[in-house]
């Protein structure tokens, strides 16, 4: 989720401004808190003087609300499988308390809650991911990762959050939970990415776990988190959540270190420094049990940036190929602390906007050039709140030979998992 704004940060940002000005240089500059040397930028990125529109939907088909899927904060496609995963809180009057993992079949459209085996505790979601299990079949039984933000035992509105592994065979309707995972390093979980069952990167997204400072963190830019890689020695019989865990820094330091996802490669990974509206490219570098990830690109866009996707297109060809990042974010994150804090039943609702980014080839590997376009925009009516977005392709015979794709999309607060069909 994205964070907040308050008047104690917007003074703090125009002393900034003066302070870090290169007009008014009075050489104050590097006392000046990294996100508020650009304040323009910051301000566009806080979405303060935009307003909240909506892309047209003529066809009525083309927007599809899929049911039963109430505050699902994170969502994947699983190619092989042809299914996408969700973590979602259940009921409106859950939230916070008891989540379930979904999964939703882009052809039928419906959605359907797993059954966790073996697993009774409180479960608060966050980020998921999901891998194959690569033993098997690609497309048979897949490994499901999810943030579970625990309550903490002896502090009272406090959170222990640790990872939850469980294994769901395709189709079967239920999943069985393999373990936990806990290390110290995982102090602000948020999202994940498995690079297999056993080797494991998990963003911390703020240092200050609350209040005041945590909204500060979020407004100045401060660099103060990151990506932490855990190693796991063993995923069945572990005695412990912190039984076989070997943690160790991947990526730091980072501004609002909050969604991660696969690139287009195994070894490339998307990380996003939220607040700061970049999407940052980077790939894995593995060795004895430790993983760092490299930034090789990063993308600046217009607004805050959650969790991001990478779009194969499974139908290009030699002239023609739609894969895209996609980058979904908050229309005015300077709104969001007043809306989440308001009373649930009548809180304005969060306008959104979902970005796209080609690639475009060109003779250089090492310096590309990317194309974004907003892609879908939202004041909150058709989709309140935006956390993931991913695209499946439709066959394009399907489609009078039109390359076009379901745009999926879900949001920490939003009631449904909605679907859009897109040109890609
Ligand atoms: C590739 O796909 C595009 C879009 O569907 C189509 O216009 C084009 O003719 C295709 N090219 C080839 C070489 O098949």
């Amino acid at each position: 989720m994205a964070s907040v704004i308050r008047p104690v940060a917007f003074v703090i940002a125009v002393l900034a401004f003066l302070f870090a000005n290169p007009v008014i240089d009075l050489g104050l500059t590097e006392y000046v808190p990294p996100g508020l040397r650009n304040l323009p930028r910051t301000l566009k990125v806080l979405g303060v003087f935009r307003r909240a529109t909506s892309t047209a939907i003529v066809d009525p088909a083309e927007f599809v609300v899929i049911k039963d899927t109430v505050h699902c904060e994170d969502l994947h496609y699983h190619e092989a499988s042809n299914l996408l995963f969700t973590a979602c809180e259940g009921t409106e009057a859950t939230r916070f308390s008891r989540g379930s993992l979904h999964v939703i079949d882009p052809e039928t459209m419906k959605a359907q809650k797993l059954e966790l085996v073996g697993f009774d505790g409180p479960f608060v979601t966050h980020g998921i991911d999901v891998i194959s299990d690569p033993v098997r079949s690609a497309g048979e039984a897949v490994y499901i990762f999810a943030i579970n933000h625990l309550p903490h035992p002896d502090v009272h509105g406090q959170t222990h959050s640790q990872l939850e592994i469980f294994y769901h065979e395709i189709r079967s309707g239920s999943a069985r939970h393999i373990r936990s995972v806990w290390d110290p390093a995982i102090t602000t979980p948020n999202d994940v990415v498995a690079l297999s069952p056993t080797s494991v990167l998990v963003t911390n997204d703020h240092y200050h776990a609350t209040g005041r400072w945590r909204e500060f963190e979020d407004v100045s830019g401060h660099k103060w988190t990151g990506t932490v890689h855990l190693q796991l020695a063993r995923l069945d019989g572990a005695a412990s959540a912190q039984d076989g865990v070997m943690a160790s820094v991947a990526l730091a330091p980072m501004h609002n270190n909050n969604g991660i996802g696969h690139g287009r490669s195994r070894d490339e990974v998307l990380v996003v420094e939220c607040v700061s509206g970049v999407l940052n490219i980077g790939h894995v570098e593995e060795k004895t049990g430790k993983a760092t990830i490299k930034i090789d690109h990063s993308l600046f866009y217009d607004s805050t940036i959650d969790n991001p996707s990478f779009f194969r297109d499974p139908y290009s060809n030699s002239t023609f190929d739609g894969s895209a990042y996609l980058a979904p974010g908050l229309t005015r994150a300077v709104d969001i602390h007043a809306s989440v804090t308001h009373d649930p039943a009548t809180r304005p609702p969060i306008p959104v906007m979902i970005w796209r980014t080609k690639r475009v080839p060109t003779s250089s590997a090492d310096k590309p050039e990317w194309k974004t376009e907003l892609l879908f925009e939202d004041d909150g009516t058709r989709l309140d709140s935006v956390a993931a977005a991913v695209q499946v392709a439709i066959d394009p015979a399907q489609e009078d030979g039109r390359r076009r794709a379901w745009l999926f999309a879900t949001g920490f607060v939003s009631r449904n998992v909605v679907a859009i069909k897109v040109d890609i």
